[in-house]
């Protein structure tokens, strides 16, 4: 078996790796005898053209500086301000600036330029995520014929949202330049299928553009997971105990409802607070019985839909305290901090009900970590938006809309009603899901897939969803 090599725009650091992803890839590269590569957080006026090899806590990592506007362009620019907003379907929130192209292209060949030495004719690579998609042209262009995986961890845009995108048919291209297309969630395969099938290419002088030709690619769904069964060690540990004895100081008898994700706009953080505040209005009895806490560290903050966003939020959580608080009660605390694993983990096994709302997410970790932090006696309720890619796995959870807030404002009143023998049935069939969609199995499912041997995949065939991209 050749080595893997792991391609993302960050790279794990030093200290106990934050997510499950970092720890399953961890694992698979330390059997490998791999190593990581990306970028290495550092902006400088002159970028080596090699990668600097480094050893974080036994695994190897090479990495590249950026230059400040490369960085800019490919990073700031047209990863997170138009392949984002589009991917999520938030056109009214893309800065369509073609030439940021140009930084994101160019980022895309330093890379391949600094990886391209670093490889064996029989490594087989897996590039992570929307900002790496062209960097199997870039690496074929340079003469690389190993065989090549591309994981979309966000969501696949319909075909009209796709269409918006500056170069979409460049980028369309670059995919099929891939062996394996990875993606989280059947839909995500329908819309590229649709794409796909559906092809309209056209320029503005009216010359003919061809179709892309995605025949050589295998495009699937493999939905990402967590190490549910670490997260209930986890919630249990000192670490996450300490966490539970501060909370439940300052909770005293209220039951918790708890929200945890980067603050984006993707996350539906405004529409959430406005239904607990629904809750709150339609039904005094839960006035000083319930506690929101939401948890949202900083993202992308120099964006300035991010910082709009986090205005927003603000404004609302105000609302909702002027509206509701007394001198001896509030009903929301609203944290813009990260917290480590641990501290997370007691938090969800803690709380009555996890909030999961985003507008529309790749996957979203948060509800298979609160899925494995529960006490099993007494489980907690997940709401779960049912456009978030966790929806087509956990179909017991509570789905809801997350733009009507009506809706979510009743599940939240559902879940906090509900008799402990539905939250005992709901969970167990949610903790089996969550233990069958584990991390470990997908990236050895999408590894078995790419490996040059053809492997039986009869086992993993439930999980997987073949576009018929022929
Ligand atoms: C999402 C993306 C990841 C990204 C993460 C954090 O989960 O899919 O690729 O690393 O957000 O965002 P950031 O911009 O801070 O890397």
């Amino acid at each position: 078996m050749g080595r893997l090599v792991v391609v993302s725009n960050r790279t794990p650091g030093k200290g106990p790796a934050a997510g499950g992803l970092a720890v399953a890839l961890r694992q698979t590269l330390a059997e490998r005898e791999g190593f990581w590569f990306g970028w290495s957080g550092k902006l400088v006026d002159i970028p080596e053209p090699h990668a600097q090899i480094t050893d974080i806590d036994g695994l190897t990592v090479a990495q590249i500086d950026l230059t400040r506007d490369d960085h800019q362009a490919y990073y700031g620019g047209y990863s997170n301000s138009i392949l984002w907003p589009s991917f999520h379907l938030r056109l009214d929130l893309a800065t369509i600036e073609a030439h940021w192209y140009e930084g994101y292209r160019r980022v895309n060949t330093q890379f391949a330029r600094a990886l391209l030495p670093l490889l064996k004719p029989d490594d087989v690579i897996w590039v992570h995520d929307y900002h790496l998609i062209p960097l199997a042209t870039e690496l074929r262009n340079l003469g690389a014929r190993n065989r090549i995986g591309f994981y979309l961890h966000i969501p696949f845009p319909t075909p009209d949202a796709l269409y918006a995108i500056p170069h979409h048919q460049e980028l369309m291209r670059d995919l099929s330049r891939y062996d394996l297309v990875g993606m989280q969630a059947n839909r995500d395969v329908a819309a590229f299928t649709e794409f796909a099938d559906h092809q309209t290419p056209s320029s503005l002088d009216g010359a003919r553009v061809h179709s892309v030709d995605f025949s050589r690619t295998e495009v699937v769904a493999f939905p990402i997971g967590s190490d549910p069964d670490a997260f209930a060690r986890l919630a249990v540990s000192p670490a996450a105990t300490k966490m539970v004895r501060r909370v439940e100081r300052t909770l005293a008898d209220q039951r918790l409802i708890l929200g945890v994700d980067r603050l984006d706009y993707s996350k539906g953080l405004p529409q959430r607070v406005e239904a607990y505040e629904k809750l709150l209005a339609n039904d005094s009895r839960f006035r000083r019985q319930i506690h929101m806490l939401q948890v949202a560290p900083p993202s992308r903050d120099a964006i300035k839909e991010y910082q709009e966003t986090s205005d927003t939020l603000d404004a609302v959580c105000g609302r909702v305290m002027g509206r509701f608080a007394e001198p001896d009660w509030q009903p929301l605390t609203y944290v813009k901090r990260a917290y480590g694993q641990p501290s997370l983990a007691g938090l969800y096994r803690l709380a009555s009900v996890g909030l999961v709302t985003p507008l529309r997410d790749g996957m979203n970790l948060v509800a298979h970590e609160f899925i494995g932090a529960q006490d099993p006696t007494d489980p907690g309720v997940l709401i779960l938006s049912r456009f978030a890619g966790a929806a087509e796995i956990f179909p017991d959870a509570l789905l809801v809309n997350p733009f009507d807030t009506d809706e979510t404002a009743e599940a939240l009143r559902m879940a906090l009603d509900m008799p402990l023998d539905e939250r005992i049935a709901r969970w167990t069939t949610l903790m089996a899901s969550a233990q069958k969609h584990n991390v470990t199995d997908w990236a050895k499912h999408f590894l078995d897939h790419l490996a040059p041997a053809k492997v039986d995949h009869s086992s993993t065939r439930d999980v997987l969803y073949l576009a018929s991209v022929a």
